[in-house]
């Protein structure tokens, strides 16, 4: 087994998160990292012990000491480094969305196929102890055929304020993009990933124009906020399976947390939801319903940390990306035909 060496590029917010699992496993050595930004890449560099530094990203593709680049830049930096970090032969994690479109996904499954390296999507969600526990039960089967699914990722007043999220030629667009590919990711990802074949979405900016609108991240939202504050579909699978999905930064929802984000999912055999990890099914012969809970044993990492341990525990291993960007294309075909439909005012293919 050969241990990893990572350098990070955007060593910024969401890094930090990976470092941890960087500097948390025998699989891999954090060794370097680029950001644009000096004093975030000094910084990085003095608290971590790295050397390897610069404000190009294409220095440490130069380095043929380093594996694995880990892409932690705003969300529409993230495909050309992707196809310079594959084409440099390095085995490559992003953070999500993995690209704004769906072409762009394509073009670095070509990439990947090419180099013959791994691509993974930072899904988080997935290494969370609920998902994996619930991921690992309905692997039994126990669910039978799974042809109905509700998702909704729900904020109240949290939208980010920062141009690199609220404008569209920055983004590819808003709570879809941002948290709609982690809930449509999880939910894809529990019903066995189905082929979607079609969507009929809106996606609609209600809150976010109002003047005096504002969220509990960043007060007020900016004037040039261009890209949708609510979404709603419904997706159509070529196996019959049918999905309802909600997503918000701004909507007037109730919820005690600062973010809703459930899962119902029904089943042949039994429903089931997440994150509460409950399971419903009925014995016919005593006409009983019975509910039961599953056991999460606690996360051995935040599951930030532990994406970024699971990647490098497979790329030592010569094993395949834990989140290959063909879920994340399904994921972005789908946020993409919600927008399509939103414009054409029709069901679209997808
Ligand atoms: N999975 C999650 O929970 C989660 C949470 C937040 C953000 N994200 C994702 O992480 C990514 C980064 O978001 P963030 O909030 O950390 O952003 P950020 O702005 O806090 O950090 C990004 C860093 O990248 C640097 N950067 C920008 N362009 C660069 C370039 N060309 N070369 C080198 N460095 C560059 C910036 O200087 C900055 O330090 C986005 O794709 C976002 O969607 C994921």
């Amino acid at each position: 087994m050969s241990k990893m060496n990572v350098a990070i590029i955007g060593v910024g917010g969401i890094a930090r998160t990976h470092i941890a699992g960087w500097k948390d496993t025998e699989y891999a050595e954090l060794v370097g990292g680029a950001d644009l930004d000096e004093t975030s890449l000094n910084k990085f560099a003095k608290d971590h012990d790295v050397t390897k530094i610069s404000a190009d990203y294409k220095d440490l593709l130069d380095d043929p000491s380093i594996d694995i680049i880990d892409v932690c830049t705003p969300s529409n930096y993230h495909t050309q480094i992707v196809l310079d970090a594959l084409a440099a032969g390095k085995h490559v994690i992003c953070e999500k969305p993995l690209a704004p479109t769906p072409d762009e996904i394509r073009t670095m499954i070509e990439a990947r196929d090419k180099s013959g390296k791994q691509l993974m999507t930072a899904q988080h969600f997935r290494f969370q102890g609920t998902s994996m526990a619930m991921k690992a039960e309905i692997d039994t089967g126990c669910m039978g055929e799974i042809y109905h699914a509700r998702s909704w990722m729900l904020r109240r007043n949290a939208a980010a304020v920062r141009e690199s999220f609220i404008l569209k030629k920055n983004s590819g667009g808003g709570p879809c993009i941002d948290i709609g590919v982690h809930i449509l990711d999880l939910t894809l990802w529990f019903m066995g990933n189905p082929e979607p074949i079609s969507v009929t979405g809106v996606a609609r900016n209600e809150i976010a124009k109002q003047e005096g609108s504002f969220s509990c991240w960043g007060g007020a939202i900016p004037r040039n906020f261009d890209v949708e504050d609510f979404a709603s579909a419904f997706v159509r699978f070529d196996n019959g399976a049918t999905l309802i999905l909600e997503v918000s930064w701004l909507l007037h929802h109730y919820s005690e947390k600062v973010e809703d984000m459930q899962m119902w999912l029904y089943g042949t055999q039994s429903g089931s939801h997440w994150p509460s990890c409950e399971l419903y099914s009925s014995n016919y012969d005593t006409q009983q319903h019975y509910n039961r809970e599953l056991k999460i044993t606690d996360n051995i990492r935040e599951p930030h940390a532990q994406e970024c341990v699971a990647f490098a525990e497979a790329m030592s291993k010569g094993e395949a990306s834990p989140v290959p960007p063909e879920d994340s294309l399904k994921v972005q075909r789908i946020l993409d035909g919600i927008y399509r439909s939103q414009d054409e005012g029709k069901e679209v293919s997808v």
